[in-house]
């Protein structure tokens, strides 16, 4: 029997099993990863990217999430459901912060808010949780401060940076968060914030030594075709399956080979006769 996944569960599965997370954006998807059993579903703001056709996470507004994580949160029965705060919808007061978290969970359904940054962002954690909604972390490569950190690049290389991380993390879990992402984090950076902390950390382009991972769904799908990041591992090529599908579909159409009779409602011939 599936369990229920909780912020509760996530925590307490750290040091006795990895746990497993991938994005979903609308009900078919969520509804799959769920029977899949994977323990988490993010709606994340890649949706401004792989859904909408962006070409960053910066344009996403809490609209778009709440109606994705709506959508997500009635196909997912026993994962749990986190939702990412978009730019802009906490960086500009604790107040906001607390108010469009608050949006996520009543109106969009999620059971969790994930939001980036490090120590800049410990206030607004803690007013979160202190609002009851539990908060995953997300430190590293923080797409949406892909302007001030230059492009998507590996974080943490040097001593300086590596500190800055391992200080937000154990920060982030003194402000009370239940999980943090690592994403693009040299592997043994991870390992030593992951001994670091006492929640789990769940990586991306972070190696194996974290509690869990997560995957954009496209990407391990082969169903994005822009950049394939070197972290991504492809376990089908489920876009070349769909394009080659459309391809037949497109020629059957047109030499009238589909629809066939099979695929047809009948009518008695009496009736035809009688609307000639
Ligand atoms: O938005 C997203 O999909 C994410 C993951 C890459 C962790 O934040």
């Amino acid at each position: 029997m599936q369990i229920k996944n909780t912020a509760v569960t996530f925590k307490e599965s750290k040091g006795h099993e990895k746990l497993s997370m991938l994005t979903a954006y609308d009900f078919g998807t969520a509804k799959l990863v769920d029977e899949a059993g994977i323990n988490g579903i993010l709606v994340g703001d890649s949706l401004g990217m792989v859904m909408l056709g962006y070409k960053d996470t910066l344009e996403v507004t809490m609209e778009d999430m709440i109606h994705h994580s709506k959508a997500v949160s009635r196909g997912a029965k026993n994962a749990l459901v986190v939702t990412d705060m978009p730019f802009m919808s906490y960086q500009t007061s604790v107040y906001d912060a607390v108010v469009n978290a608050g949006r996520l969970i009543k109106e969009g359904k999620a059971q969790a808010v994930k939001l980036e940054g490090g120590l800049e962002v410990v206030d607004k954690v803690e007013a979160i949780v202190k609002a009851s909604i539990p908060v995953m972390g997300h430190i590293g490569l923080t797409p949406q401060s892909i302007n001030q950190i230059g492009g998507f690049k590996v974080q943490g290389k040097s001593e300086e940076s590596g500190r800055i991380l391992i200080e937000s993390a154990k920060a982030l879990e003194k402000a009370g968060a239940f999980a943090i992402v690592l994403e693009c984090v040299p592997s043994k950076l991870s390992k030593i914030i992951t001994e670091s902390i006492n929640i789990p950390t769940i990586g991306i382009g972070a190696g194996n030594d974290c509690d869990g991972q997560i995957l954009v769904y496209q990407d391990m799908l082969g169903m994005f075709s822009g950049f394939k990041p070197k972290f991504v591992k492809r376990y089908s090529d489920i876009g070349e399956e769909m394009k080659k599908s459309f391809i037949e579909y497109d020629k059957e159409v047109k030499d009238k080979v589909f629809p066939g009779e099979e695929h047809g409602f009948k009518i008695s011939d009496e009736i035809i006769e009688k609307l000639y």
